[in-house]
This record gives C-alpha cells, sequence and structure tokens, in this order.
C-alpha cells in the first residue's frame, strides 16, 4: 500500500504546483499536498478551478507508478473511481453519482469533482505524476461565477447537509489507496461500469474542431471512439460539451 505523506497548507496558487516542485526534488511517491484554499487552481484546458477556503478538498498525490505513457489515463479513472468510492461511503446513492468522460465525477448530473493528471515522462515512461483532485464536498457556490454555479454541485448542495472536511479527506486517501494498490490491473472495466457517457449523443471539442456522434466506447488508453456520421473518430484529449441529440 502507498504510504503517504501529508503536507497542509492554508492557501497556495495551486497545490499542482507545490506537488510538481516537490516531484523535480525528488520526494518520494505518497507526498500528498492539501490545501483549504487555491488562488489559481486549475482544471483542464486551462480553465480556473474554483477553491474557496474551507468548502471543499483540493488536493495534489505525488505518485511514481511503473506505467506506460499511454496508460497515463488509468491514474484519471483511479481518481475518479476514489471520490466515488467516497460518496458510497458518505451515503450517495450511487444511481445519482456517475462519471463523464473523461474526468468528471457527476452528482445529480452536476460536476462534483474534477481530477487533473500532469506527468513528466522519458521517453515513454512515466517518471513521476501529480494526481489533482477537486472534490466539491460543501462548496456553497452562491459566490461563484454564473458558469460554474450552473454545472456544479457540492455533496451538501446535494444532500442537504455538512460533511467532516477530515473525514472525507481520510476516506479518498484510503479508496485512492486501495484503487492504486490494484495496479497493474486496469481501472478501465471499472471506470466504463459508471460512465454516464457511452451509448448517448455527444459533442465534443477537439482543438478547434467540434465532434458530434455517438460515444461508443472507451479505448484501454482512455481514448473515446465516438461514432460520428463520418466514421468512428477516436478521440484521446477532448472536451466533452453538453449531451445533445444527435440526428
Ligand atoms: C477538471 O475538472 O478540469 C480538473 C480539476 C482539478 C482541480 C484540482 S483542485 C486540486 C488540484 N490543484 C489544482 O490547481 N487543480 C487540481
Amino acid at each position: 500500500m502507498i504510504h503517504y505523506d501529508v503536507r497542509r497548507f492554508t492557501s497556495v496558487p495551486s497545490t499542482m504546483d507545490i506537488c510538481r516542485q516537490l516531484a523535480e526534488q525528488g520526494a518520494p511517491e505518497g507526498v500528498v499536498v492539501v490545501a483549504d484554499a487555491q488562488t489559481a487552481g486549475r482544471g483542464r484546458a486551462g480553465r480556473a478551478w474554483y477553491s474557496p477556503p474551507g468548502q471543499a478538498i483540493y488536493l495534489s498525490l505525488l505518485l511514481r507508478p511503473s506505467l506506460t505513457a499511454r496508460r497515463l489515463s488509468w491514474l484519471t479513472m483511479i481518481g475518479a473511481l476514489a471520490v466515488l468510492d467516497v460518496l458510497d461511503a458518505l451515503g450517495v446513492p450511487s444511481s445519482r453519482a456517475g462519471l463523464k468522460w473523461a474526468n468528471d465525477v457527476l452528482l445529480d448530473g452536476k460536476k462534483v469533482a474534477g481530477i487533473l493528471v500532469e506527468a513528466a515522462l522519458t521517453a515513454d515512461r512515466l517518471d513521476y505524476a501529480v494526481l489533482g483532485i477537486g472534490f466539491n464536498v460543501n462548496t456553497d457556490f452562491g459566490d461563484a461565477p454564473e458558469a460554474v454555479r450552473a454545472q456544479a454541485t457540492s455533496v451538501r448542495q446535494a444532500m442537504a447537509r455538512t460533511m467532516d472536511l477530515s473525514n472525507a479527506l481520510d476516506l479518498l486517501l484510503a479508496a485512492l489507496a486501495e484503487r492504486y494498490a490494484q495496479l497493474p490491473a486496469s481501472p478501465l472495466p471499472a471506470y466504463v461500469a459508471r460512465l454516464e457517457t457511452l451509448g448517448r449523443p455527444v459533442r465534443l471539442r477537439v482543438g478547434d474542431e467540434e465532434v458530434v456522434g455517438v460515444a461508443e466506447r472507451v479505448e484501454e488508453d482512455g481514448t473515446l471512439v465516438v461514432n460520428t456520421p463520418f466514421g468512428l473518430r477516436h478521440v484521446a484529449f477532448g472536451d466533452l460539451l453538453d449531451r445533445c441529440v444527435h440526428s
């Protein structure tokens, strides 16, 4: 099992940067950077991550797995599954919680957590990866930008009760350790089992392009295969926009 070394901070620009600095200095796997607040929390595709103080979990975990670059998305899957494990443990009915490709955890169809993996590679091997998780446990989105408020939720908002943040953090770290210990077994079957995206019409932004079709399957490397009017498209990295009806 992974051995954790948890470093707590009151406020940081982003836990990702602190964890990466520690990784570059040779810190071992298991270092966890946790902050009460972030002033420049980030998500995928350069988006900001809403990070008000004392309401949510903002963490970055340093990992040094023996994986090829093609398996990097497995860490995203492990992070997302661990959040679902916590939701289960907090008593959220599993029918209300699921995953949206590639890195979103949904509660009642809204985003309750996001996963961000940043990695350093040598040739095809991972030197290290930083697994970042933003988990809206008690977040109140009253002061959040409208775009965030429309798409995000928190456990507190959905369940109408405040959760103990440090208990949620302990549960999350335990779930991560357990999921990570299952490597080199693939997390893909467990991930796909909770993925709400498959079989549905999707609209994805891929670079400057928009890909519209039906989400068919996820490949072992995390690629989403979309059935479009022009044939199958393999989307390695894209942003899933709203689900849309495809005619
Ligand atoms: C996403 O959904 O796009 C990923 C969001 C990841 C947010 C977390 S919060 C802790 C860590 N620090 C960051 O700056 N980002 C990640």
